[in-house]
């Protein structure tokens, strides 16, 4: 078995996987079980401030309907959700304290590590008063660490649409509701939020004492389903978010870039991850731990375990440590230079390279012939190039499913 340790804020965890915040982390039963999984860490469910009479602003977004998540496989689009969860009016932070409390003996006896979560939300951020109040009640129960999570959903406009931001407005909200939690705090704070946030705001925050950080992602990825039979958006209204694969690419991207700000502060991610495969990559990308929500919600916590056993035997079969992952792709993703090296590498004439079948492997399936140039045709159950027709384009290669083409040199 691989050593799977890694630190993180200053604090041992056993291994890299998270149990990221939202509904894995709003009951006992769905914290124990990611525990029970081998999670490094479990994080809480933001919790949201209580709700009075009085309250101004009135509290829109505070809903939380049921349901509230569809995975959108008969939709044509797999390891896809959409969720129009606000968040839970009854989750507040007495209750975040009382789960932590109550979770604290079984997540000590499995070694793993109790993320507490605050999402300063509208009302919050009117009465950073109340702010503090509900960060002092989840700190109460001393969870191993706190995560701030200003990810942009519940903030002003200019914080959460990265297009239209105005980063100096951004700098100075981030500096004041990061200025409650870290005067707060006396344990290690995680700063939640996208990638241009941190591009932007990343050493302010660093400023106020925060030093380990976790990139994810909300404005990019609204949208909206037509369910074509009833003429209708499964969710009305001017959009959703949507969770899952698609992340996956945008968050690598991100965290590396994150993590290429500099050398100083700890990081995690999450976003789209849903196999081991992804986890090395993110790790690859410069995070250090990685977080899973959406997957999870799909496949049950025994992913967790699956990635974690994964990990183990592929860092066996490679003969690595997982410090030697972490990181890794970096250099070379943030690079100009090695991009226009790649590119020029790739600057073939035709003659050059020309894709070959292997007739031992094809099986004839056809696939190939779906070459819009017309440069693969089957015959006899055997695909055969046509390479007059044929622009080295890759294609036929990568959607083979059996692996018998090969561009070749
Ligand atoms: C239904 C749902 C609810 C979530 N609620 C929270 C939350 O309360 N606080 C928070 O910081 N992140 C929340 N998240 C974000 C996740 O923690 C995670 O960063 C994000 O889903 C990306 O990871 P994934 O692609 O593995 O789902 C939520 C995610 C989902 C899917």
């Amino acid at each position: 078995m691989a050593d799977l340790r890694v630190q993180y804020g200053g604090l041992e965890f056993k291994n890299p996987i998270v149990a990221a915040a939202g509904p894995l982390g709003r009951t006992f039963e769905a914290l124990k079980r990611s525990i029970e999984a081998g999670c490094g860490a479990v994080t809480l469910k933001s919790n949201n401030a209580e709700v009075t009479e009085e309250t101004t602003p009135k509290p829109g977004a505070h809903v939380y309907p049921r349901p509230a998540h569809t995975f959108l496989k008969k939709f044509g689009l797999t390891n896809m959700m959409i969720n129009w969860e606000g968040v839970p009016v009854d989750f507040t932070a007495e209750e975040e304290r009382k789960l932590i409390q109550e979770i604290k003996p079984i997540a000590a006896d499995h070694g793993c590590r109790i993320i507490g979560n605050v999402h300063p939300d509208p009302i919050h951020m009117a009465d950073f008063g109340l702010l503090r109040k509900d960060i002092e009640t989840i700190l109460s129960s001393e969870p191993d660490m706190i995560e701030f999570c200003t990810c942009p959903y519940h903030l002003p406009p200019e914080v959460t649409y990265p297009e239209t931001a105005d980063y100096d407005r951004i700098k100075e909200t981030l500096t004041q509701v990061y200025g409650v939690v870290t005067e707060a705090a006396d344990i290690p704070v995680i700063a939640k939020a996208n990638g241009p946030i941190f591009y932007n705001a990343l050493e302010a925050i660093r400023d106020l004492g925060v030093g380990s950080f976790h990139v994810t992602e909300g404005p990019l990825f609204y949208g909206t389903i037509v369910d074509i039979d009833k003429m209708t958006p499964l969710a009305p209204g001017p959009a959703v978010i949507t969770y899952g694969a698609h992340r996956r690419p945008i968050m690598n991207l991100q965290c590396a870039r994150t993590r290429n700000l500099s050398d100083n502060f700890d990081l995690m991610s999450s976003g789209g991850i849903w196999s081991m495969n992804d986890v090395i990559e993110r790790l690859m990308c410069g995070a250090q731990i990685v977080g899973l929500h959406t997957a999870v919600q799909y496949h049950g916590q025994k992913l967790f375990s699956r990635i974690i056993e994964g990990m183990s035997g592929w860092l066996d079969d490679k003969g690595m440590a997982l410090e030697e992952v972490i990181g890794k792709a970096v250099p070379k993703i943030v690079s100009q230079e090695a991009h226009d090296d790649f590119m020029r590498e790739c600057d073939r004439s035709v003659d050059r390279i020309k894709p070959v079948i292997d007739s031992n492997i094809c099986n004839g399936c056809g696939i190939c012939a779906n070459c819009i140039h017309g440069a693969i045709a089957v015959n006899d159950k055997k695909a055969e190039t046509n390479l007059d027709n044929c622009v080295r384009c890759g294609v036929c290669e990568s959607i083979c499913p059996v692996d018998a083409i090969t561009l070749q040199l």
